[in-house]
């Protein structure tokens, strides 16, 4: 059964941790639901993990759309998330003409945005025009070079501080979750506290109301780096690596195809085709 809105809020209110997960294709979807996950989250990190870019700054619209599609046909019982890539949220109306895309045509149940108090008025309109909006502070990969690069945030006073503004704003402009990002667990366990919304965490400990990896990180898949806050849960690549390079034997020392993977056709049409031997 694919959950609600007021699912996750009663989730956070009886200490159910909210477990979400990345997808980005028809396969990956079915498995984080055959899995059980709460929320899958269609991230434009699949800028970097699926289409190989260094960040995730040139994701287009139509790249989340695509993506957003593959992944709803392959988890139709699961709520899904859509990051709003680089770009698409400037203003109010892109914001929500670009939001409106992505639930009517993508089929998403909510969007995500970077972002802390100064996005509230753009948070506020998608959430009064009915688009559900999951935030995300701290670590905000869009913008990472005005941040210094990939780095934790939140470490000194004045940008703890922020970060604690950047959670009340964005619970104001009626957020149903709050994502934080490679922030000290100590502060995002205040955030925790404070906020009646949701916090889903990467990189922010334990104390969050949920958690977030991407998928292939967490399996291997993507191995260009791996960051502190991932923690490995299967090994996908030697297996799928190997798997290729025993095809490629067999296809050139002629093993594959055997004969059970053939197709037959009867004696008597080769004959009317061809004629006898
Ligand atoms: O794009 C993404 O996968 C994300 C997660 C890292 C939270 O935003």
């Amino acid at each position: 059964m694919r959950k609600t809105v007021p699912d996750f809020f009663k989730m956070k209110d009886e200490h159910e941790r909210i477990a979400m997960l990345t997808s980005y294709d028809y396969p990956t979807a079915h498995w984080a639901e055959e899995a059980n996950v709460d929320m899958i989250l269609v991230g434009d990190s699949l800028g970097m993990v699926v289409l190989g870019y260094d960040t995730t700054v040139p994701v287009t619209m139509d790249d989340m759309l695509h993506h957003t599609k593959a992944v709803r046909r392959g988890a139709p019982q699961t709520f899904v998330v859509t990051d709003m890539p680089f770009m698409s949220y400037p203003t109010i109306d892109i914001a929500l003409s670009n939001a409106g895309r992505l639930i009517k045509e993508g089929g998403a149940d909510a969007v995500k945005l970077e972002g802390g108090e100064s996005y509230a008025p753009i948070i506020k309109a998608l959430t009064q025009a009915g688009i559900p909006v999951v935030g995300h502070i701290g670590l905000t990969p869009q913008t990472a070079s005005q941040l210094g690069g990939f780095k934790v945030q939140g470490r000194d006073f004045e940008s703890a501080k922020q970060l604690m503004r950047d959670a009340h704003a964005l619970e104001e402009a009626g957020v149903m979750a709050i994502t934080l990002e490679a922030i000290p667990a100590e502060v995002a366990r205040r955030i925790t506290q404070e906020v009646n919304v949701p916090t889903i965490g990467i990189g922010a400990g334990k104390e969050c109301d949920g958690q977030v990896l991407v998928i292939h990180d967490m399996l291997s898949m993507f191995d260009r780096f791996k960051p502190k806050f991932v923690k490995t849960y299967g090994n996908v690549k030697p297996i799928a690596v190997e798997g290729i390079r025993q095809y490629v034997i067999e296809v050139k020392e002629q093993r594959f195809p055997g004969s059970e993977h053939e197709f037959s056709i009867s004696e008597e049409v080769i004959e009317k085709l061809y004629g006898k031997d």
